[in-house]
């Protein structure tokens, strides 16, 4: 069962990503590896929200809980405690290639990796893992 969701790149699309599973109830380990990068991620997701608690779209309570569901980390280590991961980081193929091959060996066995790609492979990010068959994109 899916509770922790580990969001890897906290720039356009992670921090809307990791936004939307912990309004949803997860809870959600933001890494990127600049922290001026989770900064501005954090700070989105808190003014997004208070524009949904300012529209009458979501109360004060769900807003703190959803925020208090979000942990922000330029460290990898938490990845090991987590039970899906979305990786949103820079649109390059060595960058995304490296971060599989990390993440392969820090998720645990049986944990699912996905990938914000707009264009690379997945095959070829998956062939970074020894799980390709948990290897997917999350982007249609
Ligand atoms: N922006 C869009 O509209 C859009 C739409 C669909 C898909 N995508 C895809 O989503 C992914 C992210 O796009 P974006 O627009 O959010 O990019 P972005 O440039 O806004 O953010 C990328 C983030 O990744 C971080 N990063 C880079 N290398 C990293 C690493 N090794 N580990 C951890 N973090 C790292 C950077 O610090 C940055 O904060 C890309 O693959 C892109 O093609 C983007």
């Amino acid at each position: 069962m899916i509770k922790t969701v580990g969001v890897v790149g906290a720039g356009t699309m992670g921090n809307g990503i990791a936004q939307v599973f912990a309004q949803a109830g997860f809870h959600v380990l933001v890494q990127d590896v600049a922290q001026p990068a989770l900064d501005r991620g954090r700070a989105t997701i808190e003014k997004s929200l208070a524009k949904f608690v300012a529209e009458g779209k979501l109360d004060a309570a769900a807003r703190d809980a959803a925020l208090g569901r979000l942990v922000f980390a330029t460290s990898l280590d938490g990845l090991a405690e987590v039970d899906y991961v979305v990786e949103a980081a820079f649109e390059d193929r060595e960058t995304k290639r490296g971060l599989f091959a990390t993440l392969d060996q820090l998720a645990r066995p049986g944990v699912m990796l996905t990938s914000n790609t707009s264009s690379i492979s997945i095959t070829t990010l998956a062939a970074a893992t020894r799980r390709p068959e948990l290897v997917s994109a999350c982007t249609s």
